[in-house]
């Protein structure tokens, strides 16, 4: 069968289509006939040698897809950390989900790891539940405009959130602000921290979504009110978060990691999670942004969006 392969550790130019065996299930597998497959910064991670716990190439690219099961006929979408853009894949029954009837595969294939790990930032921002007469909460989202914060954005909506996002381009914070983002700053024409200064008064945010790295990491702190909370899940400038804890002291602030390959793998709160996330799916509130779609031949391509910040939304590979 046919399927994006990285071949040795490189740069996204050394992924290549090309033939390989059909995958063998084991226990508390299925199989699924893919049809579309969802990219993830992660994934150009994975060729690049950055991804912890990757195996030695050369191995199946992907972590999540979309597409028919084989024991009932029925489209689902799944998560697994790597060979999910192959025409055949198996998969962890625990991790397969139902897609609404009214969506293609491609948003299928753009579901589970922006909404899971969206709601988690959330979640680990303590925000998921709010008592009535608390204010409204504010939320800085960097990256709005991507897989994951789009994802944000329509969760923030839905759980009243005053929502403050990065991006670099004016026309994807405009399409931000059409999914229901109250503030967009645009990053390249201004210090995003001193725009949230401007914007709450002084007050700062409740939480950041921090998956910059490096620099950043410590200038979300400085954007959070009193007991505010960094949600760190992400490197994408290539460096690590850097953090001075001294700074943590005066706010009461504190910084959390969020990593969905290791929450995964937790049932029960996965389990928590599919109940909310599907109840806002069957109401109709939750609907991936699948910005762009490529057929699997050009998946090196689909990566540089990512990686050259052309995307908006979800970049997604069609298979069939
Ligand atoms: N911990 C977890 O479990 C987890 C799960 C999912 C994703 N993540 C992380 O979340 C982040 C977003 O992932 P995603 O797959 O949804 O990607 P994405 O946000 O759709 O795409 C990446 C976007 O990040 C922005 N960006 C800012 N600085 C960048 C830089 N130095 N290089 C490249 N892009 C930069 C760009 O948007 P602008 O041009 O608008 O700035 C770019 O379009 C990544 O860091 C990823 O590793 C973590």
């Amino acid at each position: 069968m046919k399927a994006v392969v990285i071949p040795r550790l490189g740069d996204v130019d050394v992924l290549e289509v090309a033939q390989v065996d059909e995958p063998v299930l084991a226990p508390g597998q299925e199989l699924v006939r893919v049809e579309a497959g969802g990219i993830n910064f992660a994934d150009i991670m994975t060729a690049q040698g950055g991804y912890p716990g990757t195996p030695k190439p050369p191995l199946v690219a992907g972590r999540e897809f979309c597409g028919i099961r084989a024991s009932d006929g029925k489209r689902v979408m799944g998560y697994m950390q790597w060979g999910a853009f192959a025409e055949r894949v198996a998969a962890s029954t625990a991790l397969l989900w139902p897609v609404p009837r009214e969506w293609s595969a491609e948003e299928g294939a753009a579901f589970p790891v922006n909404y899971f790990t969206a709601y988690f930032a959330y979640w680990k921002a303590g925000l998921l539940e709010k008592p009535a007469d608390a204010p409204t909460p504010r939320v800085l989202i960097h990256a709005v405009a991507g897989g994951v914060g789009t994802a944000a954005v329509q969760i923030g909506k839905l759980l009243g959130v005053e929502m403050y996002g990065t991006s670099s381009s004016e026309e994807k914070l405009a399409r931000v602000k059409a999914l229901g983002l109250q503030h967009g700053i645009n990053y390249r024409q201004c210090d995003y921290a001193e725009a949230i200064k401007d914007l709450t008064h002084g007050k700062g945010v409740d939480a950041v979504f921090e998956m910059l790295g490096g620099e950043h990491t410590m200038k979300s702190v400085r954007c959070l009110s009193d007991f505010g909370r960094v949600i760190v899940y992400g490197a994408a400038t290539g460096q690590p978060a850097l953090v001075d804890a001294r700074m943590l002291y005066a706010k009461g602030a504190s910084v959390h990691g969020l990593w969905l390959s290791y929450l995964s793998a937790k049932r029960d709160l996965m389990t928590k999670a599919w109940e909310q996330l599907s109840a806002w799916m069957a109401q109709g509130h939750l609907r991936p942004v699948v910005g762009h779609v490529l057929p699997l031949e050009r998946a090196a391509d689909a990566y540089r969006l990512l990686l050259e910040r052309k995307n908006f939304g979800k970049v997604v590979l069609k298979l069939t």
